[in-house]
Order: C-alpha cells, then structure tokens, then sequence
C-alpha cells in the first residue's frame, strides 16, 4: 500500500477531483479526513471512503474562513493524530462562484478568496501539523488555466479564475522553497478540462463543450481518477524529490 499508515486531510472532498482522491487514497491505507462546505456531498464521499475499507472523519467548513481552515486541521490530527497529506482540491469558477446576478467584482472577490486565499489558509495551519511528524506533502488544485490564457472571447479576458490559478502556482513554489528544510513537500496539480460539476454547466451548451474537448489533443475531458492517480504519486514518497513543480494533467492541452 503507498500510503500505509497516512493520515490526509482533503479539501473540497464532496466532489469531483477531492472525491475521487479520497476514495484512491483510502485504498492505498491512508485514513481520510473529508472536508467540504456541503455535509451531504462530504458525508457520501465518507461513505465510499468505508466502503473500500478505510477510515474518514467529515469536517464541514469554508476554507476561506480562517477560524474553519484552522478546524478542519484541526480535526483530522484530533480524528487521527498526525497529519501527513494536504490536499487542497475546493474551488469554484467563475460560473458557479455566486448567482448569475452578483456583480463582477463580487464574482472577482469570491474566486480569488476560495482558489487562492483558501489554499494559503489550509495550507498555514497544516504545515505545522506536518512539521511535527517529520514532514509532509501539500498538494494544490492549480489548473491549465494558471499556466495559459482561456481562449479569446469567453468573458472578454476578465475571468478571475486563471489569476486565482496562476496564484496557486505562484503560491506553491513560494510554498515548496521556504518548507523544504521541514521536509514539507509542495507541489500543484494542473488540470485540463475534467468532468465533475465544476464543469457540468458545460455540457449544456454541446458547441462549446465540442470545442472545449478538440482543445486537449487528446480529444477528451479528463476524469477525476485520471487526476487522483496523479495527487496519489504526489502524496506517497515515490515523489520524495518533487516539490515546487506544477505539474499538467492536460491530454496535451499546454503542449501545444
Ligand atoms: N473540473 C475541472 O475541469 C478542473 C480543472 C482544473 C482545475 N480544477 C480544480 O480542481 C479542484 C476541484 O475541482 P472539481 O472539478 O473537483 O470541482 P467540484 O465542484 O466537483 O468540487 C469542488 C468541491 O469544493 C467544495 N467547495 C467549494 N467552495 C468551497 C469552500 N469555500 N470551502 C470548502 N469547500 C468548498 C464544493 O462544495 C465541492 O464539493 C478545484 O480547485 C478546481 O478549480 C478543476
């Protein structure tokens, strides 16, 4: 097992990408500590954490809320005693970030807090966690869009989710270099486009999903596994010389 005796908090892990990792991670025998701000989506991704045989803890909280980032730590070293695995997968977009009618700027303040302020609180209260059992591994959702601009015309250049992203990059460099003589690995994630319901909404419009799909070379939105085996290899000591990287999971997309 790659993480036998593990313990790894996951943030946004109703759902999606933090779901499908929780669920990869327990079967490699890590214990899980499930945290979401939806108890529903949180409770059911604890469900399938049992159902491959592993141990999870649910703790319900925003992790742009300083006092609930520091809860949700606190609760898996309380659930489980140590804290080896960070995986900070909550974020919204654009889209779904506030009602149709919120303005821009509220739309602005939002992605930036969840993407970015949110993976920097997390983050603060767990290093130190990590610090005491030896080291860690931090694992950050970036996205292609932190490394490239979205192509010309969607929301005229003024999406806050590629600035949040490329934060998050930015971020876990910083990160990565100031945490290594701790022995804390930090590393992000950069996803294509992958099928959950952060991109869900797509699907509605079939021309757009079609032309989104043709920009991976590989024809295809990602799966949320496909993600997870990666955040598995950055979370085990198979990676125990990696840290600061970005990493693409993208069919090809920034290859091009
Ligand atoms: N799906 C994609 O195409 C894609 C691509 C690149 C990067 N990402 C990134 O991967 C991460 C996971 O995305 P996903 O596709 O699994 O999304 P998802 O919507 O399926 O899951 C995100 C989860 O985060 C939770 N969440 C949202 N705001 C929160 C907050 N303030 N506090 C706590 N929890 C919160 C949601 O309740 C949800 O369960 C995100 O950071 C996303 O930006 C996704």
């Amino acid at each position: 097992m790659r993480l036998a005796d593990k313990v790894a908090l996951i943030t946004g892990g109703g759902s999606g990408i933090g779901r499908a990792s929780a669920v990869r991670f327990a079967r490699e025998g890590a214990k899980i500590a499930v945290s979401d701000m939806n108890r529903a989506s949180a409770d059911e991704t604890a469900r399938a954490v049992e159902a491959e045989g592993g141990e999870a803890a649910v703790v319900i909280g925003d992790v742009s809320n300083s006092s609930d980032a520091e809860r949700m730590v606190q609760a898996a070293v309380e659930a489980f005693g140590k804290l080896n695995v960070l995986v900070n997968s909550a974020g919204v977009s654009g889209r779904n970030a506030l009602p149709p009618e919120a303005s821009s700027e509220d739309v602005w303040d939002k992605v930036l807090d969840v993407n970015l302020k949110g993976t920097y609180l997390v983050s603060w209260f767990a290093v130190p966690e990590m610090e005491k059992t030896g080291g860690g591994s931090i694992i950050n959702l970036a996205s292609i869009m932190g490394l490239v601009g979205y192509p010309a015309g969607f929301d005229g250049g003024f999406n806050p989710y590629n600035p949040s992203k490329g934060g998050v990059v930015q971020f876990t460099r910083n990160l990565a270099v100031a945490s290594a003589p701790k022995n804390v690995r930090v590393n992000c994630i950069c996803p294509g486009f992958v099928d959950t319901n952060l991109t869900s909404m797509l699907k509605a419009d079939d021309e757009v999903y079609r032309f989104l799909e043709e920009r991976h070379p590989m024809g295809r939105f990602g799966k949320p596994e496909e993600i997870a085996n990666v955040a598995l290899y950055l979370a085990s000591d198979e990676s125990s010389f990696v840290t600061g990287t970005p990493l693409a999971v993208d069919g090809g997309y920034t290859a091009q």
